[in-house]
């Protein structure tokens, strides 16, 4: 009786494991898209090549929105790091191959902060292991690397979560993080790959956790269209599904959700962003790089992706 409940959980454990295999692979993809932005003078990131396989060729319209993305996020991140306190400490949920610790090591020396970043424990591997051997981005990593194993240096740390499982994630991070220091959480193209139960649970769980904080979310919407129905479209075809979008499709309802959980909330569809909120002569450089006439296309792609903030506390952040 107790062995067949037994090979039923190994099952499961299974099943879940091969269907979030597709997922897992979009943490390459994000990563081989901004490889190539960067080769192209979008974002200027010395050690994305250092993380990267390959690179994806990609239209312009599509550099252009991965920097509007890069570019927000670093803004938002750079704001942070201005607080006032030694203790401050970013997270990074579904971090993938994000290079963000390594740059602002190096472009803020000064700064002191706690990076912590989160992924399936098969990507953290993969992660773990580039930066073991490598001896530039291991150089900045105070701790040694044992493979297949969690890193826990002093500001870095990669830790094994599944982020459907929010409450074994929370007593993971009342361990190795600073709960009452602030805390801004970064979740870039992450939450609409679960069911809404779950990112619910997790906003809520990362609300309770730090009473001083701000959680930034980007994310897809809009699936109802016909540019959504193409965009869920090619990703199903890939096997990924979006299983949240339904739930939150519209940046108004993002906004709700977020103003449950944050007691200051802000957010925005990334073409109002890329327009009104990010810098404009670095938009103005940007706009140089590659010929793009498609504009028509543009503002359909950028309408179907949004940023929000949520924030309470101390943490007083807006776009
Ligand atoms: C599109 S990638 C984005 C990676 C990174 N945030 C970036 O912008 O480059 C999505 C990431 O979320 C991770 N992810 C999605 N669902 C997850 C879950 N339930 N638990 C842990 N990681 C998850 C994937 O493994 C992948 O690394």
């Amino acid at each position: 009786m107790l062995s067949a409940l037994f090979i039923d959980i190994r099952i499961n454990l299974f099943l879940n494991m091969q269907e979030d295999q597709p997922i897992k692979a979009t943490a390459q993809d994000a990563l081989s898209s901004k490889n190539y932005a960067t080769q192209l003078g979008y974002v200027h990131d010395p050690f994305i090549s250092l993380f990267a396989r390959d690179t994806v060729k990609r239209p312009p319209l599509i550099n252009r929105g991965y920097w509007a993305r890069v570019h927000r996020v670093r803004m938002t991140v750079e704001e942070f790091l201005r607080i006032d306190d030694d203790n401050k400490q970013i997270i990074s949920i579904g971090a993938g191959f994000d290079t963000a610790y390594w740059l602002l090591r190096t472009e803020k020396p000064e700064a002191r902060f706690q990076y912590v970043e989160i992924d399936f424990e098969d990507v953290c591997n993969q992660k773990s292991q580039i930066i073991g051997s490598n001896p530039q981005l291991f150089s900045m990593i105070s701790s040694p690397i044992t493979p297949n194993q969690e890193i826990l240096a002093r500001d870095y740390k990669l830790l094994h979560a599944d982020l459907r499982n929010s409450r074994f994630l929370m007593e993971k991070l009342v361990l190795h993080t600073n709960i009452s220091a602030p805390t801004l959480i970064l979740a870039e193209c992450v939450l609409a790959y679960m069911e809404a139960q779950h990112s619910d649970s997790l906003i809520e769980d990362f609300s309770n956790l730090y009473p001083n904080s701000a959680f930034l979310n980007y994310d897809m919407i809009q699936p109802h269209d016909p540019f959504g129905r193409t965009m869920i479209q090619n990703l199903h075809a890939r096997h990924v599904e979006l299983k949240g979008i339904v739930s939150y499709p519209t940046v108004a309802s993002h906004l709700d959700r977020f103003r449950r959980f944050y007691e200051r909330v802000d957010g925005y569809n990334m073409l109002m962003i890329y327009n009104r909120h990010t810098d404009r002569h670095e938009r103005e450089r940007v706009e140089k790089l590659e010929w793009m006439d498609e504009f028509e296309e543009w503002n359909m792609l950028m309408e179907h992706y949004c940023m929000i903030i949520g924030c309470k506390g101390s943490v007083n952040l807006a776009f």
